[in-house]
């Protein structure tokens, strides 16, 4: 593998490939492998019908060039043989590729009969610009589905059974080394799975992931965040994010400022148009992965949210100016407090 990065010659791709978490050079799942193996094969048969032809080429070149310029060299109309073989020989190839392919879209297509009684199920809701995650099997003190925003945590070991849609335009769920990519659409519903290999050490592994369909201005900022925990820190983290918030006294200026549009479980903040906030304080990002959530981003996402991330939906009614610095500070000691404990933050 490595050489065949530093043949594609792209110091980029050579630095995608090991060191950050969202690439396709590092596949972590079932699927993402199935189809990295295929792109490997397409890789080698392109390097060898490459060098194939450019020694062709250069010998032709050399051997054949003019020497004698008062001569005619000789001419050639056709010549059956070849003709036939760069007939059959693309063909053949053509072929080959067929069949590899074929049988990656149906190894990544269809959740295996062993997924039965493993299987995970997860919706995914794509907004403008920010992903919703709701998971159908767990629920949280109301009896309603738990519900996170741009940070999925799956359990290693377990099939993912995806089901995706949008409120608004048409988005794409793709996380490079576990999944994707599939067009999550308004008024209609896809699915994907994927299982992600077991993590290493049992520490929790970050996968980034992107929307892969241009959805308009902040369409680049609309990351996620997959964490992939092993069965028991799922487990607990699953627990806890289904309970109510671990702060439920919320301050004046959160309820005069961000209860229409936000959830925070377990008080009168039931606003459906922006993310919950119930556990916000343990995420990872804040505005779906533009910054890492920390107070002082935090602060300046507070103070003018289109500074940060323009033309994000938060605008039409926090402005520069909107809030005061002590409201600002206050929502900051907030929003932090909400952390039930299992969380990566900090990590990537
Ligand atoms: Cu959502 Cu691009």
């Amino acid at each position: 593998r490595p050489t065949a990065t530093l043949l594609l010659g792209s110091v980029v791709l050579a630095a995608c490939g090991q060191k950050t978490p969202q690439t396709t050079l590092n596949p972590a799942s079932e699927s993402t492998r199935a189809i990295y193996n295929l792109s490997e094969l397409l890789f080698w048969l392109g390097v060898v019908v490459f060098l194939i032809v450019q020694t062709w080429l250069i010998v032709s070149i050399i051997k054949y060039r003019q020497k004698d310029s008062s001569q005619v060299p000789t001419q050639i109309h056709g010549n059956t043989k070849v003709e036939i073989a760069w007939t059959i020989v693309p063909a053949i190839i053509a072929i080959v590729i067929f069949v590899f392919t074929f049988d990656t879209i149906r190894k990544i297509e269809f959740m295996p009969d062993e997924a039965a009684g493993n299987t995970l199920n997860v919706k995914v809701i794509g907004h403008q610009w920010w992903w919703e995650f709701q998971y159908p099997d767990i629920k949280d003190a109301n009896g309603k589905p738990l519900v996170t925003a741009n940070e999925l945590w799956i359990p290693s070991g377990s099939y993912i059974d995806v089901k995706m849609t949008s409120v608004d335009v048409i988005h794409d769920f793709w996380i490079p080394g576990l999944a994707g990519k599939r067009d999550v659409m308004p008024n209609r519903e896809s699915g994907l799975w994927f299982k992600a290999d077991d993590v290493a050490d049992g520490a929790p592994g970050v996968f980034w992931g992107q929307c892969a369909e241009y959805c308009g201005g902040q369409h680049a900022y609309m990351k996620m965040r997959v964490v992939v925990a092993s069965p028991a820190d799922f487990q607990k983290w699953s627990t806890e994010q289904s309970q109510v918030a671990v702060n439920t006294t919320l301050p004046e200026s959160f309820t005069k400022n961000c209860i229409g549009c936000h959830v925070v479980r377990g008080t009168n903040a039931a606003g459906i148009t922006g993310p919950d906030l119930t556990h916000f304080g343990g995420r990872m990002t804040i505005a779906a992965g533009t910054v890492d959530n920390t107070r002082e981003h935090l602060y300046a996402w507070l103070d003018d949210p289109d500074a940060v991330k323009r033309g994000n939906i938060m605008t039409t009614a926090i402005k520069a100016d909107t809030l005061t610095e002590a409201e600002i500070n206050e929502l900051v000691d907030y929003l932090e407090s909400l952390n039930p404990g299992t969380s990566v933050k900090g990590q990537q």
